[in-house]
């Protein structure tokens, strides 16, 4: 492991408590995704819209992985085929099911019968639209599991609004009643169902196959496994979370007041684990970003997805990132733009209005101002010249450029793709280098310059005496 990451696993939640669970109880996360979202008023489902850069379904998925589960059950329904093409590129051990038509949460759950033939554990459901329910909670659900057939998770509402709720005597749930079928006094309760519970898995699909939809909705309702399960004599409760993780997202003003969530919670982790965010509220971070200790941020930062700064980074002010590593002591930016496969190694610098994409900057190695860097190495300490571009591209293929160690790339230098250029080489400023250079050689090509006497006075005189004669003959 890395010396640099050591600080950030502190804050990693996945401990032995779970491993402990893992030897007593397997696991089936199952996701409900199919929902078409149509309040999001777009094409894409609402499952895949982003929240810091990361699908719904991604944190939704990634929360659910802290209880390390045998399956993972995502249903689709509404654009299945773009929910399916993006639940492989997160977790390719993940399954869909189809849910043809969204007949409620009860029958989508079902849907997953078939696929679940033959497991025994716990069936956990999560909403795809429920992004934010952390690894705690999710551990408390099934440690929950203990005491209770089945474990639904409710949190206090500020604003009860519509959601179902949840109705206690003492510990036990007795039953859950959504809004739309609540009587008046029963919507005086704040209690509220996040939607998510645990379950034996033949206890619930053997109670999913009786539930009907004789209600306001003409739906299947999942809430009904409450009063089932109790009816059999099986024990029931409600466990509560605090509000902020159940937040579900079902308009875009939903998502952009879920996205501030997300980009508050993970600046204040960030400053906890010794980072400095000079400006916190100007950061935008990534679902995924992980920045090293002592590291400084200055603002108006965005981090796109995959990046990993090391400790004792300098990330000046504008600076957009994207898939790239930076190593510790390396300072980037004002105004760099770090592309995916950007990897910059110890105390580099990139400068302003610098591009790097898809190439290795050795130690100690410089790229100050106003570069293009794309597919290419550059080797430790060489310092590469303002406005240097590699022309990585011809139109149709993209080509290396690789240039060796303590080299000297003189500025306005064009490195015409595929070029390798050796240790300790020059290059003249303007020149375009389209051949490789040896160790310890020059590269020169322009014209050579000429100097006529008396040149400049002679021309401007000429100018001048034009526009003279131009003036009068317009007046
Ligand atoms: C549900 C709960 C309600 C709870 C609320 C929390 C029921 C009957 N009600 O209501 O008690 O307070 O969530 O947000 O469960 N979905 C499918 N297929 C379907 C229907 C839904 O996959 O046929 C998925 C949706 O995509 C979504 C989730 O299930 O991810 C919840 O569905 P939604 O229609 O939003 O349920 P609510 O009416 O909000
Ligand atoms: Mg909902």
């Amino acid at each position: 492991m890395a010396d640099w990451l050591a600080p950030l696993l502190v804050a990693d939640r996945t401990g032995t408590e779970k491993s402990k669970r893992k030897l007593i109880m397997s696991t089936a996360l199952v996701v409900l995704a199919a929902g078409k979202g149509t309040r999001m008023n777009s094409d894409i489902p609402k499952v895949l819209h982003p929240i810091a850069q990361g699908s719904m379904l991604e944190h939704a998925l990634a929360a659910g992985r802290a209880l390390d589960p045998e399956r993972v059950i995502v249903v689709a329904g509404h654009e299945a085929e773009a929910v399916r093409a993006a639940v492989a590129e997160i977790d390719e051990t993940a399954e869909v099911v189809l849910q043809e038509e969204q007949l409620g949460t009860a029958h989508a759950v079902d849907q997953t019968r078939a696929a679940l033939t033959g497991f025994s554990g716990d069936v956990v459901v999560l909403y795809g639209d429920t992004p934010f329910v952390s690894a705690d909670t999710l551990e408390r659900m099934v440690a929950a599991r203990a005491q209770a057939d089945l474990v639904v998770l409710g949190f206090h509402a500020a604003d009860p609004a519509r959601y179902g709720r949840l109705l206690m005597q003492g510990d036990s749930l007795e039953r859950i009643v959504e809004f739309k079928d609540a009587s008046e006094a029963e919507r005086t309760v704040d209690f509220c169902n996040s939607g998510l519970m645990a379950c034996d898995a033949d206890l619930m699909f053997d109670l999913l196959a009786r539930i009907g939809n004789k209600n306001a909705s003409g739906e299947y309702y999942l809430t009904d496994l409450v009063e089932l399960a109790r009816a059999q004599g099986r024990s029931v409760t409600a466990i509560a979370c605090d509000e902020s993780e159940t937040l579900g997202v079902n308009s875009r003003a939903d998502l952009a007041a879920a996205d501030a969530v997300f980009q508050a919670k993970a600046r204040a982790e960030l400053l906890d684990l010794g980072v400095t965010l000079m400006a916190p509220e100007t950061v935008y971070l990534a679902f995924d970003t992980v920045i090293g200790r002592d590291t400084v941020i200055e603002p108006n930062v965005v981090f796109g997805p995959g990046v990993t700064v090391e400790s004792g980074a300098l990330i000046r002010a504008f600076s957009h990132l994207e898939g790239c590593h930076v190593s510790r002591g390396a300072k980037v930016g004002p105004y760099a733009r770090l592309r995916p496969g950007a990897e910059l190694a110890e105390n580099t610098h990139i400068g302003n209005f610098v591009e790097i994409k898809n190439a290795e900057i050795a130690e100690g190695a410089k790229v100050n101002h106003l570069s293009y860097i794309g597919d290419a190495s550059i080797g430790k300490e060489t310092n590469i010249g303002a406005g240097t571009i590699t022309c990585n591209y011809d139109g149709v293929m993209k080509h290396r450029t690789q240039i060796g160690a303590r080299a000297f790339i003189g500025s306005n230098t064009l490195l015409v793709a595929p070029v390798t250029l050796g240790h300790e080489t020059m290059t003249a400023s303007g020149t375009v280098v389209t051949k490789d250079v040896d160790h310890g050689d020059l590269a020169i090509s322009r014209t050579r310059q000429e100097n006529k006497t008396g040149y400049a006075e002679k021309i401007m005189d000429m100018l001048r005496a034009k526009k003279a004669r131009l003036t009068k003959g317009s007046e």
